[in-house]
C-alpha cells in the first residue's frame, strides 16, 4: 500500500535543513540497462511493460534513457494529477510531438489559450447540439449499408479496423464540414495515417534534434501536414464568405465568441479543426473494432443484444429518444472501452515538485497515467480480464472509485467530444446490431498494440449476415 506524505508541498519546496524533503520516498523503479534504462523493453512491449510496472506500487519510476518516468497506477493519483492539482501538469510525451500537426487546438494548448478555447468550443459539444449531428450520422451508417450489402452478396468478409474507420471518418467530415466534402476524405485519410505513425516514432525517439532532420520519414509527415491544411483552409475560406450559416461544427466554431466578443482566428479554427479530427477519428475507430471483436468472443453477451434491439425499436430506425433505453447495449460500450481504452495512455509534465501518495515527483518530471492498466487492475476490477458488461450494471458498480475507469479522461481537461462519441458509438452500434450478425473469419484472438491510440494488431476479418429476428 502508498504511503502518504505527512508534509506539504511548499514545506517540501522550502528545502530548510529541517524540513521534511527527504522523508517523502522516490518511488519504487524496476531497474534497467545502463544508460538506455528500460527502453528496449518499451520498445518492445509497451502495454506488457506498464503492466509489469504494476507490480512496483501506485507510483513507479523508470528510465528512458537519460529522462527518468513517472507511472501513476492508482486512483488518489489520478485525482492529484488530472483534477486537484491538475494546473500543476501540462501536457506531455506523444502529444507535444503531435504538435505540428495539431498545433495549438484544444488537446495541445495549455493556460489561458486552452481555457478560452474550452470555453468557446463547449456548446457545440454540448448533448443539445451533438443530438442535431444524428441524422448525419444515420446517414453515413446507411452508406456504409450499402456498400456491406454489396460485400455479403459477394460473400467477401469485410476488414472491420478499416469499415470503422472509414465510417468515424465519414462521420466526423459530415458532422464538421457538411455532407459535400466526402470526396476528398481520402486526402485526409492517408495523411493522418502517416502523421500518426510519425507522433509514434517520435514518442520512442530518444533524441529530439531527429526531429528536425530532412530524413524521408520527416519529409512525408511534412506533405502529409501540408496536404491536410490546404483541405482544412479551403473549406475556412469557404464558410467564412458563405452567406448562409450551415449547420455542421465547422460554422459553430466560426460563430463561436469569446467574453470580449471575439472570435477565433483562421489559425486558430485551422488547429481546431486538425485536433477534432485527430481526436475524434481514430479514438471511435477503435472502441467500435474492439466492440465487435468482443460481441463475436462472446455469443450470450451477442444474444442479449439483439433482444434489447428487437425489443426496444420493433424493426424501426433508432432515434435519439431511444437511446437512453439501451442500458445493455451501454454496458457493452462501457465495458468494451474498459478492456481497450482508445487512449490508453495520458502522459503530463509536472510543472512543479509535487508529493502523489508520498512520493517526491520533481518539478519538470514526465508523468503517465495508463487507462488501460488501471482498467484492468485486480485491485479494482473483479475478474479483470474478463468482458463482463453487467459489471456496469448500477447495484454492482456502485461505490467503484470513479478514477479507476478513465476512458474520456477526468478532470477539467477529459475529452470534449465525449457526447458526440457515444451518440455515435451507440447508433452505430444499434444500427449494425439490428441488421447484420457478424461472424469472425479466424478464431485467433487478437492482440492489441499501443500506437497514438489503441490498434487490433492485426486485420480483423468479419463475415457478414443478415441478422433474423
Ligand atoms: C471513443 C472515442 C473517444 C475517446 C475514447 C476519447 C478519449 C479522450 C481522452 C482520454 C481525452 C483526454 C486526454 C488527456 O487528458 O490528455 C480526450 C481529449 C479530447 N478529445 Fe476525445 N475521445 C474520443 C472521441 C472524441 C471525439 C469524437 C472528439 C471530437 C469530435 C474528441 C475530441 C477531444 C478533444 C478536443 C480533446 C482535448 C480536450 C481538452 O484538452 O480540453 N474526442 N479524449
Amino acid at each position: 500500500m502508498a504511503k502518504t506524505c505527512p508534509y506539504s508541498l511548499d514545506e517540501i519546496r522550502d528545502g530548510t535543513p529541517e524540513s521534511p524533503h527527504s522523508s517523502c520516498d522516490t518511488p519504487p523503479s524496476p531497474g534497467g540497462l545502463p544508460f538506455l534504462g528500460s527502453l528496449l523493453e518499451v520498445k518492445r512491449d509497451r502495454l506488457g511493460f506498464l503492466e509489469k510496472l504494476q507490480a512496483f506500487g501506485d507510483v513507479v519510476v523508470f528510465r528512458m534513457g537519460p529522462k527518468s518516468i513517472y507511472f501513476v497506477n492508482c486512483p488518489a493519483g489520478v485525482r492529484r494529477v488530472l483534477r486537484d492539482n491538475y494546473r500543476n501538469y501540462r501536457k506531455g510525451v506523444g502529444l507535444t510531438q503531435a504538435k505540428p500537426l495539431i498545433g495549438n487546438g484544444l488537446l495541445t494548448s495549455e493556460g489561458l489559450v486552452w481555457q478560452r478555447q474550452r470555453r468557446m468550443a463547449r456548446p457545440s459539444f454540448e448533448p443539445a447540439s451533438v443530438g442535431g449531428y444524428a441524422a448525419a450520422i444515420t446517414s453515413a451508417i446507411e452508406v456504409m449499408f450499402g456498400r456491406w450489402d454489396l460485400e455479403r452478396e459477394r460473400k467477401s468478409p469485410i476488414n472491420m479496423f478499416s469499415e470503422m474507420s472509414r465510417l468515424t471518418l465519414d462521420i466526423l467530415v459530415r458532422c464538421l464540414f457538411g455532407a459535400d466534402f466526402v470526396y476528398r476524405a481520402e486526402t485526409v485519410e492517408r495523411a493522418f495515417g502517416i502523421a500518426t505513425q510519425h507522433a509514434i516514432h517520435r514518442m520512442t525517439s530518444l533524441f529530439e534534434f531527429t526531429a528536425r532532420l530532412p530524413t524521408p520519414r520527416n519529409l512525408r509527415f511534412s506533405r502529409a501536414v501540408k496536404d491536410l491544411e490546404e483541405v482544412v483552409q479551403d473549406l475556412i475560406t469557404n464558410r467564412r464568405d458563405a452567406t448562409d450559416k450551415a449547420p455542421d461544427l465547422l460554422t459553430e466554431l466560426l460563430h463561436a465568441r469569446d467574453e470580449s466578443g471575439a472570435g477565433m482566428s483562421d489559425k486558430q479554427l485551422r488547429d481546431e479543426v486538425m485536433t477534432i479530427l485527430l481526436a475524434g477519428h481514430e479514438t471511435t475507430a477503435c472502441t467500435l473494432t474492439w466492440v465487435w471483436y468482443l460481441l463475436a468472443k462472446n455469443p450470450v453477451a451477442s444474444k442479449k443484444l439483439k433482444l434489447e434491439c428487437d425489443v426496444t425499436l420493433q424493426s424501426h430506425p433508432p432515434t435519439t429518444s431511444d437511446l437512453p433505453k439501451f442500458n445493455y447495449a451501454n454496458m457493452v460500450l462501457r465495458e468494451t472501452m474498459r478492456l481497450y481504452p482508445a487512449v490508453w495512455l495520458i502522459p503530463r509534465k509536472a510543472i512543479n515538485a509535487d508529493v502523489i501518495e508520498g512520493f517526491t515527483i520533481p518539478q519538470g518530471a514526465d508523468v503517465l497515467i495508463s487507462p488501460y492498466t488501471l482498467h484492468r487492475h485486480p485491485s479494482y476490477w473483479q475478474q479483470s480480464q474478463e468482458f463482463w458488461p453487467e459489471r456496469f450494471e448500477a447495484i454492482i458498480n456502485r461505490g467503484r472509485d470513479p478514477d479507476v475507469y478513465l476512458p474520456f479522461g477526468a478532470g477539467p481537461r477529459a475529452c470534449v467530444g465525449k457526447n458526440m462519441a457515444l451518440l455515435e458509438a451507440q447508433l452505430i452500434l444499434i444500427m449494425v446490431t439490428q441488421r447484420y450478425r457478424l461472424t469472425l473469419v479466424s478464431d485467433r484472438n487478437l492482440i492489441p498494440i499501443p500506437l497514438l491510440t489503441l490498434h487490433p494488431a492485426t486485420d480483423l476479418m468479419m463475415r457478414l449476415d443478415l441478422a433474423t429476428s
